[in-house]
């Protein structure tokens, strides 16, 4: 168990995606840190949950329907981050995801592929699933950071944005998720810049594979049993294991402490057992 850091105590984190399997992770390390912990989750129920196990456990949590890519929604999230716990201190840009219009089937392109109504080529890719994700990954980021960072920017702020591995080398099979997840990665560094004399730090966290709902069928089988994918990248990973949530966890409170990382913005941590590291030979 990590230890606690004291100087988090009563502080109030904002994690959008709350509701999911590395946000909910974040949203209750935070808590048992003592900070008031809002769950921002576009599906309510999600974002209810953890934060019913969070108060179960004696923590603080509120659990808030929010839609990321709505600046409507955002405002009203804000509001009431604001109603019930003042300030936000933190805000973690947790939502994002894929979409299967924004996939290929195969990792390289085949004349034959075209003749196979089965296989998704890269001109099957539509304009909706490019849309879709660049919207929850990019605009879905922009807007709460707009939103909340506006009262940061009257004391103090920290932001901390979820790239990927595809990020810096762009997976196979997901050219829209990886652009949008290059995407994060420089505006990360762009608002760095912009907001250091505003005091606000903004930097990301680029987990490697990590077993989750969204990313099921790409790395498990329907019996249980890894996929083509998954053996593929335990080969690429030095340290031979998928991630697990709890991975995170020491990175981002080392990065939410101002005390320890105060110095720190713009950057990207990789938390991906040498997934980056490895050249493949
Ligand atoms: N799982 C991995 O291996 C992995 C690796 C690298 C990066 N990531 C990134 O980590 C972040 C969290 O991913 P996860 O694996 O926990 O996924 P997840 O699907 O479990 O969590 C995402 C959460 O965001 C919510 N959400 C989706 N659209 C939303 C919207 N428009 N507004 C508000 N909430 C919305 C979903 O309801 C869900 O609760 C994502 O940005 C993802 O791209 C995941």
């Amino acid at each position: 168990m990590l230890p606690i850091f004291e100087r988090l105590e009563g502080k109030t984190a904002v994690i959008t995606g709350g509701g999911g399997v590395l946000g909910s992770y974040m949203a209750k390390e935070l808590a048992r840190q003592g900070m008031k912990v809002a769950i921002l989750n576009r599906t309510f129920e999600k974002g209810q949950k953890i934060a019913n196990e969070i108060i179960s456990q004696g923590g603080q949590a509120i659990a808030i329907q929010c839609n990321v890519v709505n600046v409507e929604s955002v405002k009203r999230a804000e509001e009431e981050v604001l109603h019930m716990y003042g300030n936000c201190d933190v805000l973690i840009n947790a939502a994002g995801g894929n979409h299967p219009e924004g996939m290929t089937t195969n990792e390289i392109f085949n004349m034959k592929d075209l003749k196979d109504e089965e296989i998704e080529t890269f001109f099957d890719l539509t304009l909706h699933g490019f849309e879709f994700v660049f919207n929850l990954n990019i605009i879905g980021t922009l807007l709460p950071t707009q939103v909340f960072s506006r009262r940061m920017v009257e004391g103090k702020g920290n932001i901390i944005n979820i790239s990927s591995m595809s990020a810096y080398s762009p997976m196979t099979k997901v050219p829209a998720y990886s652009a949008a997840k290059a995407g994060i990665e420089n505006l990360t560094k762009w608002l760095a810049v912009h907001m250091a004399e505003a005091g606000i730090r903004v930097n990301a966290i680029a987990p490697g594979f990590f077993l989750t709902s969204q990313n099921h069928s790409l790395l498990k089988n329907s019996d249980g049993t890894n996929t083509e994918r998954t053996e593929k990248i335990l080969a690429h990973t030095p340290m031979r294991r998928l991630g697990k949530p709890e991975d995170l966890l020491g990175t981002l409170l080392w990065l939410v402490d101002d005390e320890a990382s105060g110095f720190v913005t713009g950057i990207s941590i990789p938390v991906d057992g040498g997934f980056m590291a490895y050249s493949g030979v």
